[in-house]
């Protein structure tokens, strides 16, 4: 899978893109992610990026020629998703993971300031997600949400995609508890259940707890 990320702080990639399951992927060419500074397609005198907004009001909007020059430039003419994260999207699912996991090449747009200039949004941009319902200061960290929660789906990055299988979300349901050694930590001990050997009822003692939690931190999921 081929990501391009366009955004004005690439710096704010760097490490990310080294450490764990994407950093994982990436060295064994599952995932390559490429960083595209939107300021080295301001073509104006001081590179400016962003202007005052029509209308009055606070906050600068992200000009349109950076954007359009560089979405043109790296999509060409092929036809691939140019997602951008914006706390008015679509709320970023498990679900949108999986189809996007599957996607061979995507651009993501990072934004910043108030807003990107809405003229961008209409024309260029295919598909809109927020990560929540709060505002962070730009796009960035949700594009590294993105590219985390595609990376671990691609094969043998995990190295047992069970695990990824099985985890909050897949099937509808939040996860279940989990426990390793000892057996015993400060007077709190493993659920016997677990310790029985009894594949069956550890199963069926993990879709029990996945629905306790799941009816007590976000019965909205239970509603679908
Ligand atoms: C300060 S925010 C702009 C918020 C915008 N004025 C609004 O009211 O929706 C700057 C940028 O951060 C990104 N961003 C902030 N919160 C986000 C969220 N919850 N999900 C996805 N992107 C977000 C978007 O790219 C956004 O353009």
């Amino acid at each position: 899978m081929k990501i391009d990320v366009l955004t004005l702080f690439p710096q704010m990639f760097e490490n990310f893109l080294k450490e764990s399951m994407v950093g994982i992927a990436i060295k064994q060419n599952a995932l390559s992610v490429k960083l595209t500074d939107i300021r080295d397609f301001a073509f104006n005198k001081h590179h400016k990026v962003d202007d005052y907004p029509y209308g009055g009001g606070s906050g600068m909007v992200m000009k349109p020629e950076p954007l359009y020059e560089a979405i043109t430039k790296i999509k060409g003419d092929r036809n691939i998703p140019v997602i951008y994260f914006t706390p008015q999207g679509k709320l970023l699912n498990q679900s949108t993971v999986n189809k996007f996991s599957q996607i061979d090449e995507m651009i993501i747009v990072c934004g910043h300031y108030k807003e990107i200039d809405q003229r961008i949004r209409d024309t260029l941009i295919t598909d809109e997600f927020s990560i929540g319902d709060y505002v962070l200061s730009g796009g960035e960290i949700p594009a590294m949400v993105m590219i985390d929660a595609v990376a671990r789906l691609q094969n043998d990055v995990l190295g047992d995609i069970d695990s990824a299988l099985s985890d909050s979300h897949q099937d509808g349901f939040l996860g279940c508890p989990h426990y390793t050694r000892p057996p015993e930590f400060m007077g709190h001990k493993v659920p016997d259940i677990l310790l029985s050997g009894n594949h069956k009822n550890i199963e069926k003692w993990r879709e029990q707890k996945s629905l306790e939690i799941t009816k007590k931190n976000r019965p909205d999921l239970l509603e679908d």
